[in-house]
């Protein structure tokens, strides 16, 4: 059996910081709210006629020569986004064309803040299967794109950004152990965006409606985050006998902090297992995770327990379990 695992790490944000203090001299808000209700303190925001693709092929350039791959040895680009650069094509096979990938086929996976679990898990297939030896995933999101920055209920939350992982086989043993994902469409009322797709087209109502950006009931999907991302991680840690002492990293969605706070209660971790980067980056969707693996990365040891957690629109959500395969270089 052909274990997968990470076994390098990347991440790219864009330079602009938006500010809580600029945030409130452009909507009815403050510092205070925003870093006792969320947490979040700036977000980067991607400026110049750049898309997502454009921070994903950053974040895959970086990842190639950090870990000393040739572009033409890449079999496979899997990207979890929901802001691609346009409707077709996909942002991975842009990313294709623009790092040079020559050997490599790619597609696009939409779960919303879950999509890097899910892009992960798929990709962990094409290792295990033996059809592929080096994959690479790409969490890229340009919420910037589609945040109403007239609304203070939610431009306060999102920011922009990428993060790459190459996954390789690994020792038995190590790398991607098991995974719990799961959807529930009827929760799509309280977390979408209304007009785009084929439901409703774009038209001057559906622009004047403002109806292009995210739309959320925030308490109603709060309620749900804390309890359905504790589930999974609570499910998980006790199916593979992991004890909380025993879990070196939780890898939350970064979307609350308090959300952070009340699911490693419930596993019964403290805030030193946390990883945490909601106050320099906000919600980067399909970003979150990868950018805090980077930024940990000098951090995570060979054979560290980790779990990945998160919820998002759809609902999506799961937990991915995993032994960390490689010592910081
Ligand atoms: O990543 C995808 C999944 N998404 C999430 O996990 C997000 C889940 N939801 C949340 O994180 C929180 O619900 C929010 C951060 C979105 C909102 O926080 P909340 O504590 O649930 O606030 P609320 O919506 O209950 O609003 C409380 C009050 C309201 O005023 P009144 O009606 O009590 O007078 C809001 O109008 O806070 C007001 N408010 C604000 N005040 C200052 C809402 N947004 C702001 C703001 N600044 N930016």
């Amino acid at each position: 059996m052909i274990a997968a695992g990470i076994t390098g790490i990347s991440g790219w944000v864009p330079e602009y910081r938006l500010t809580n203090d600029e945030l409130s001299t452009m909507v009815d808000t403050t510092d205070e709210w925003i870093m006792q209700r969320i947490g979040i303190k700036e977000r980067r925001i991607l400026k110049g006629g750049l898309a997502t693709s454009d921070m994903g092929t950053e974040a895959v350039k970086k990842l190639l020569e950090k870990t000393g791959t040739k572009p033409g040895e890449i079999d496979l680009v899997i990207t979890a986004t929901i802001t691609p650069d346009m409707q077709f094509p996909s942002v991975s096979t842009l990313i294709c064309h623009k790092a040079g990938l020559t050997n490599a086929w790619g597609y696009d996976l939409a779960a919303a803040c879950s999509g890097f679990l899910f892009a992960l898990t798929t990709a962990e297939k094409f290792i295990t299967s033996g059809a592929h030896k080096k994959v690479i995933v790409v969490g890229a999101d340009m919420m910037s794109a589609i945040t109403d920055y007239t609304d203070r209920t939610t431009c306060p939350l999102f920011g922009d950004g990428a993060g790459a992982v190459l996954l390789e086989p690994v020792e038995e043993g190590l790398g991607l152990i098991d995974n719990i994902l799961e959807v529930d469409g009827s929760g799509y009322k309280n977390l979408h965006m209304k007009a785009g797709g084929s439901l409703r087209p774009a038209s001057i109502e559906t622009v004047q409606n403002r109806e292009h950006y995210v739309f959320q009931e925030g308490q109603a999907v709060f309620k749900v985050a804390v309890s359905k991302m504790a589930d999974v991680s609570v499910d998980i840690m006790k199916r593979n006998k992991v004890k909380p002492e025993e879990l070196k990293w939780l890898v939350p969605h970064q979307a609350n902090m308090r959300i952070i706070e009340a699911v490693a209660r419930r596993m019964g971790i403290n805030k030193e297992q946390v990883m945490i980067n909601i106050q320099k980056y906000g919600n980067t969707t399909a970003a979150t995770i990868p950018l805090c693996l980077w930024e940990y990365e000098s951090r995570i040891k060979k054979g560290d327990n980790v779990i990945l957690a998160a919820f998002g629109g759809g609902f999506t959500w799961g937990s991915v379990y995993l032994k960390w395969a490689y010592d910081p270089k």
